[in-house]
């Protein structure tokens, strides 16, 4: 029997998961379908019991609900329990809950842009969901120095406090010395830019933005200034690819496919 898979969020119509995972499915010859759930915002719990109810194996998790997947899982992974949020469960008996986000987000560095995180001077713009799910990997390729921004100091002090090594900055104290600046903050998606002070945003300095399939204001910044820029489409791809893996254990490629969505 094929075995089913599924993305859940609300919105949920604009994920590019089920073409992503079907392709891979195509290129392991895995016997698998991915479908999209669209859950109601007060009925996260629900669909995933109808889901399973109805033979669902896995699911990959997107906003708003990785929070309540995570406190949904009977076990979950280090990672997931560091980020404290969940974007891949799977499902067998008892749930079982992971986060690839930030193992995304460091494979795409490595890989699909080549820059090695080691020793590098990084800037984390944000401290809501999106920050909190990729900070642990980043830490664990052994950045140099680790810097996080936002808006709302006391919620980046909170989130430092539970990495050790973590620091936080206003963004009106930033120093001009970053090599990494990841924006990982919301703002793209109401058409606003984090108030970064100008300088940060340089030639020789990687700009990255979480977000993906929108030129948000901060990536226009970034190339003004003459820095690299780059969007999360690759992280999309990379931390699929690690869901893949933990629901098939096959590895599939990542590279083709990344182009083949980036140019189409
Ligand atoms: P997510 O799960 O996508 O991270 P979130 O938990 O709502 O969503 O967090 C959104 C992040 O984007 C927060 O860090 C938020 O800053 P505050 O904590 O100060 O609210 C940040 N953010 C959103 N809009 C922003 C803007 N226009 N400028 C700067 N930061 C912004």
């Amino acid at each position: 029997m094929t075995d089913r898979y599924a993305v859940i969020g609300n919105p949920v119509a604009h994920s590019k998961s089920p073409w992503i995972h079907a392709e891979f499915a195509r290129a392991t010859g895995q016997d698998m379908s991915y479908a999209s759930i669209e859950a109601p915002l007060d009925g996260f719990a629900r669909a995933v019991d109808a889901f399973r109810a109805a033979g669902g194996k896995g699911l990959n998790v997107t906003l708003p609900f990785k929070g309540e997947a995570f406190r949904y899982c009977q076990r979950s992974s280090e990672r997931a329990a560091l980020a404290q949020a969940v974007n891949t469960m799977v499902l067998e008996e008892t749930s079982f809950g992971d986060n690839t986000d930030g193992v995304g987000l460091a494979r795409d560095l490595a890989r699909n842009l080549a820059v090695d995180l080691a020793g590098k001077r990084l800037l984390l713009m944000g401290a809501g969901g999106a920050a909190q799910g990729v900070l642990g990997a980043l830490l664990e390729a052994r950045v140099g120095e680790l810097v996080i921004a936002n808006r709302t100091a006391a919620r980046a002090q909170a989130l430092a406090a539970r990495f050790p090594g973590v620091k936080v900055c206003r963004y009106e104290a930033l120093e001009r010395s970053f090599d990494i600046v990841v924006n990982a903050t919301s703002a793209g998606l109401s058409g606003a830019a984090p108030p970064l002070p100008e300088g940060v945003l340089r030639p020789g300095v990687l700009a990255y933005e979480m977000l993906y399939g929108r030129d948000t204001p901060f990536l226009a910044a970034a190339r003004a200034a003459g820095a690299r820029s780059c969007d999360g489409l690759g992280m999309l791809v990379e931390q699929a690819a690690e869901s893949f893996f933990l629901w098939r254990g096959v590895r599939p490629a990542t590279a083709a496919l990344l182009e083949r969505l980036r140019h189409g």
